[in-house]
């Protein structure tokens, strides 16, 4: 029998149209990664008056090098900037950071501050995942190698290899922008996800735009195979 959605424990977000934001409002690309960071500390801090249990964030992907090197140094900043400027808030607001991808590849005053504030939240009961330097073939690349180390290569195995192991699983993904794909993000974890598409550009995706979203979730009827 097929299973009526409840409430979304683990959201996932690709955060697309920070640069066509910007450009629709003739401002520095940078205009726009700033106003994305605008939107997420909104979002986070909307999380309480949810069912969210875990919101995971693609914020730099490995492909992301590939950009222009000034546009990497203006991602990495604010990155920096998010990190200092809301940690406290994460504290108080029972938020937990996790962090997925290869991010001990970083900078290393970056990979210093995100091991502190691992540490520093590790108390929080709400989960804020964020993808750094992340990519989903390759995570399941190591985690297949890890799960042969120790044994047979099942599904299971690799599952508890994944940086997503001690998180809820996916229950939604939603990207922004019009855009219809994956982009290398959370492919294991998609399996049996309910996936949105939406046209708003990610600076303009608020609280409100969530929580239709998971209005909608809930109204969806989840099957997972069965039927
Ligand atoms: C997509 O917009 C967005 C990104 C590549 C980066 C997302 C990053 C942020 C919102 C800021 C940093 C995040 C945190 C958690 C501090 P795009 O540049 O691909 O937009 P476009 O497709 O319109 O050009």
């Amino acid at each position: 029998m097929g299973e009526g959605a409840e409430g979304a424990r683990h959201v996932a977000i690709i955060m697309d149209g920070n640069g066509r934001w910007a450009k629709a409002r003739h401002l520095p690309r940078a205009i726009g990664h700033q106003r994305g960071v605008e939107a997420v500390r909104k979002l986070v801090r909307s999380l309480k008056d949810t069912s969210i249990e875990c919101l995971t964030l693609y914020a730099f992907s490995s492909e992301n090098w590939k950009r222009p090197e000034d546009e990497v140094g203006d991602l990495m900043n604010l990155m920096r900037k998010f990190v200092k400027s809301d940690l406290p808030e994460f504290i108080s607001n029972d938020v937990k950071l996790h962090i997925l991808g290869d991010w001990r590849g970083l900078a290393p005053d970056i990979v210093e501050m995100l091991e502190d504030a691992l540490e520093r939240t590790s108390n929080g009961s709400r989960t804020l995942a964020v993808a750094l330097n992340y990519g989903s073939q390759q995570e399941i690349a190591r985690a297949a190698s890890a799960a042969a180390r120790e044994g047979d290569i099942t599904p299971d195995a690799i599952a508890r290899h994944l940086d997503t192991a001690a998180l809820p699983p996916l229950d939604l993904l939603i990207r922004t922008s019009g855009e219809v794909r994956l982009s290398n993000f959370l492919l294991w974890q998609c399996a049996y996800a309910e996936m949105m598409f939406v046209d708003t550009l990610w600076p303009d995706f608020t609280p409100a735009h969530l929580a239709e979203a998971l209005e909608q979730f809930a109204g969806r009827e989840r099957r997972y195979g069965g039927r």
